[in-house]
């Protein structure tokens, strides 16, 4: 029986920058590791790897923020925004399980989470890539920089 998988890496997903390409495999690969083997699992070790996932979001913003600093990206601000948002949302989805009776995390739940990072690492994710891109192509007079 083939086993159902919430989202997978394809190279059509890369930002060009291979670490945060490795983030995000990383990321893809826990959601799918949470997935496959949630199910029967001990309260503190769904609690721990839920936690861990959410986590490695939090510092793979950090450092995806980072190198948009870096770029000037002009859509920051709306970026840091989006990811500020899932956050949130993760955190509430944390806290919410972590009172309830019984820790368990849903298909929806996991589902929500897929679907997110797939749709933001092609959209949002992918106009800082091209941005970055397409800048390092063009003169750095363009830029603002001096010519040496
Ligand atoms: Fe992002
Ligand atoms: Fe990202």
């Amino acid at each position: 029986m083939r086993t159902k998988t919430l989202i997978r890496w394809s190279d059509n997903m890369s930002v060009f920058v291979e670490e945060l390409d490795a983030e995000h495999k990383l990321i893809i690969a826990e959601i799918g590791e949470l997935y496959s083997s949630r199910k029967g699992q001990p309260h503190n070790t769904l609690q721990k790897r839920l936690s861990f996932l959410v986590n490695h979001f939090i510092s793979h913003f950090a450092h995806e923020e980072s190198y948009m600093e870096k770029d000037q990206y002009p859509n920051l601000g709306a970026h840091k925004e989006i990811h500020h948002v899932f956050v949130n949302d993760m955190t509430a989805l944390l806290q919410s399980l972590n009172n309830a009776e019984r820790f368990e995390i849903s298909d929806e739940s996991l589902n929500m989470i897929a679907r997110w990072l797939d749709n933001h690492i092609l959209t949002e994710d992918k106009d800082y890539a091209l941005y970055a891109a397409r800048r390092a192509l063009s003169p750095a007079e363009d830029r603002g920089a001096r010519p040496a």
